[in-house]
This record gives C-alpha cells, structure tokens and sequence, in this order.
C-alpha cells in the first residue's frame, strides 16, 4: 500500500516480536539471564516505563520528503545515532557470537561496543565493520595486568568505555532459581588467554576510584575514555573535572541496583550540566524508534541497544536494528523532523499528575 513503510519480516514487526521470537527460542536458564534483572526488577520495568511518560508534539507543514538520519560518533560517520551497548557472552544466543551481532552492525552502519565477556576475540568482530566505529567495554579488574592486556587487544575499537556501575553483580534471583552455569566450553578470549590470570585476579576491583583511575588509563592508552553507568549530576561534573571523552547514562538495563531512577529520566537531570562540555549517550529501556528520537530530544548524541540486539541474534540482528531505524524515520517524518539535529525538546512533552501537558 503506497506510504507504508515497507515489511522487513512477514512474522517479526517490532522488537517485542523480536523478545517474543527469541524467548520462545532460548533455553530458560538464559532466557532468564537475558530478559530479567535483580531483585524485583523495578527498574527495568521503569527504564521502559519512562519513554512513555514522555509525549511527541508533532509540527506540521515541514517537507519531509528528504529525511536524514545520519550521525557520527568517536568523529565516525554512523547510519544513525544507535549503537549496541556491550553485552556479555553473545555465544550463548547463537554459534558466531560477537562476531554475527557486529556484522549486522556493519552491514546497517551503526556502532558496536564489545564486552570484555565477548565469546569472540575483539580482533575477529571489529574486522568484519572497516568503516564502523567500535568501542570496547572494560572493568578495572583486581589484577590491573589483565586489565592492560585487555587495552591491549582494542583492534580497531576508537574508545575505551569504562562500566562504574558494577562494583559488584546486582543480585538477579533468577540466576539462583536457574541454577545458572555456563556451557563447559564457554570461553573468553579477551581476558582468558592472558598468562598471568588467576582465578582473583579477574574480580572486579570493588576498591577503584576514579582520580587515580583515570590518569592510570590515559597513561596506557590513546583511545578516547567514556564511563559508562552514570547516573547522578555531581558524577557528571567529575567526568567532566577528569577530562572524560564521553558518558554513558544507563543502568545496565535494570540489571544491577534495583530501584535507581530509569536513564531518560537520569539523562534530563544531567544533560544541562553535560552539554557542550562532554558527550552524552544514554541505553536502558530502549525498544522503539520514537524511545531514540525522545533521548534525542532531551540531549542525548548517541542511544544504544542491549537486550533488542541479544532477542535478534534469535532471528536476526541486522532485522532488529532496521525495525529501528524504520521506526526512527516514520516518526522523524511525522514529527516533522528532517535531520537529527532538529530533534529538540520543544518536540517533547510530559503529561502532568493533573493531567495537563508541560513543555520540558
Ligand atoms: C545479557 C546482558 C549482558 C550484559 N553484559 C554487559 C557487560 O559485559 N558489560 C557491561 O558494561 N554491560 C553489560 N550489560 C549492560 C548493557 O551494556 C546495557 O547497559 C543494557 O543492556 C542496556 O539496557 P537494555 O538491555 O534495556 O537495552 C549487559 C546486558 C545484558 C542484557
């Protein structure tokens, strides 16, 4: 039918049929793993939550015949402002791993950050993107050698994104209801290959702090430096104080602390204090087009996507990112947004408990 938007999968409309698909697919014990959190999973509910408590105000009479979704992150052009936030051991959702996920990132030209769990060597999945930019995740680990090993085997990654928001695991209940284990020939080749390791050694350092941290990692690294999991203002001015590249509000999906505020809300206390002075990117609760545009609109430069790019290596990684991207477009062209950088929050507003609209 003309001006409707073309069909990508006859069964597979959106990412909740994506979550459907692959949670019909995977063995409980890591569906589980993937889909739920810690404790009462307040937050990941939350995170989802609060993409809808925010409200898209249309304008209208602007041609949208040519609409622009391109972006750049890490001085990269990108398709769109979307990436795959770091997500551990992809093996277990299909035999390629890291290695499928970042081919889809490359064939639909967003970004990829890999996780110091990958089950591929970070070598294998950045060659299959040349012009894509990649980041890799790391913990300051108790033995900081593993730690610089790691650095070590960036291969074309551009950024170091630094997670602060694990000093520990959340306690996710279904691990222990699960009885969750790894397969036996699990393995990971970026911290595991390393001579030195020892079974403490590759604990997170529960005892890190950032003012020695930081000067540590420039020190042995050129790349650009981001924290990821960020979620209080006075956190956003010691990014800033420590010269920090980029930040990355996110709760690890839900995943860690339950009962902290969701990202988007985060991302509007700390975007005044961030803007123009570090980057700001935001994932969390991310499973629509309009969810990017909303985090747009309130300042973030960069979303990522955990959980919708781990459903899709059910069916499809490369499908679930163009869901998003048809997703984005259809609502930049209703809301008549022509570039990405005309996304602001005179597009957003939020529905008061009295019931009436506020402009942000
Ligand atoms: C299965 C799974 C594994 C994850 N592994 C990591 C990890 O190794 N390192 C990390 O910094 N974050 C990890 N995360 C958190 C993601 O990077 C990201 O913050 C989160 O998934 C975003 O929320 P969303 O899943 O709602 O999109 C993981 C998340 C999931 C779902």
């Amino acid at each position: 039918m003309a001006n409707r938007a073309e069909e990508l999968d006859p069964d597979v409309c959106c990412i909740d049929d994506l979550k459907s698909r692959a949670s019909v697919q995977l063995p409980q014990m890591y569906r589980d793993y993937y889909n739920e959190g810690p404790m009462d999973l307040l937050t990941l509910r939350d995170n989802e939550a609060a993409f809808d408590r925010y409200k898209i105000r249309p304008k209208i009479l602007v041609d949208v015949n040519y609409i622009d979704t391109s972006s750049e992150l890490f001085g990269t052009k990108v398709s769109f402002p979307l990436g795959l936030s770091p997500t551990a051991m992809h093996k277990l959702a299909h035999p390629d791993g890291e290695v499928a996920t970042s081919r889809a990132a490359a064939a639909t030209g967003i970004s990829m950050v890999l996780s110091s769990y990958s089950t591929c060597s970070i070598e294998d999945a950045t060659a299959q993107g040349l012009e894509i930019p990649y980041a890799m995740q790391m913990c300051v680990l108790k033995d900081r050698k593993i730690t610089l090993h790691l650095e070590a085997r960036r291969g074309g990654c551009k950024a170091l994104f630094l997670s602060v928001d694990n000093a520990v695991l959340g306690k996710r209940l279904n691990e222990f209801r699960n009885k969750f284990e790894l397969p036996v020939d699990m393995t990971w080749p970026n911290i595991l290959s390393h001579s030195s390791v020892h079974s403490d050694g590759v604990y997170y350092d529960a005892g890190m702090n950032l003012e020695e941290t930081i000067p540590w990692l420039r020190d042995n690294s050129n790349l650009q430096i981001w924290l990821k999991g960020v979620n209080r203002a006075d956190d956003v001015q010691l990014a800033i104080k420590l010269g920090l590249d980029g930040i990355v509000i996110s709760n690890h999906g839900g995943r860690q602390l339950d009962g902290v505020p969701a990202t988007l809300d985060v991302l509007r206390e700390c975007a005044p204090i961030a803007t123009g002075k570090v980057h700001l990117a935001i994932d969390s609760g991310i499973r629509r087009g309009s969810d990017i545009s909303k985090a747009l609109a309130l300042d973030a430069s960069h979303c990522f996507i955990g959980r919708a790019a781990v459903w899709g290596l059910a069916k499809g990684v490369e499908l679930g990112i163009k869901i998003l991207l048809q997703e984005l477009r259809i609502t930049m062209a209703l809301a008549g947004c022509r570039s990405i950088k005309d996304i602001d929050s005179s597009f957003l507003s939020v529905l008061q408990p009295n019931g009436i609209l506020a402009k942000l």
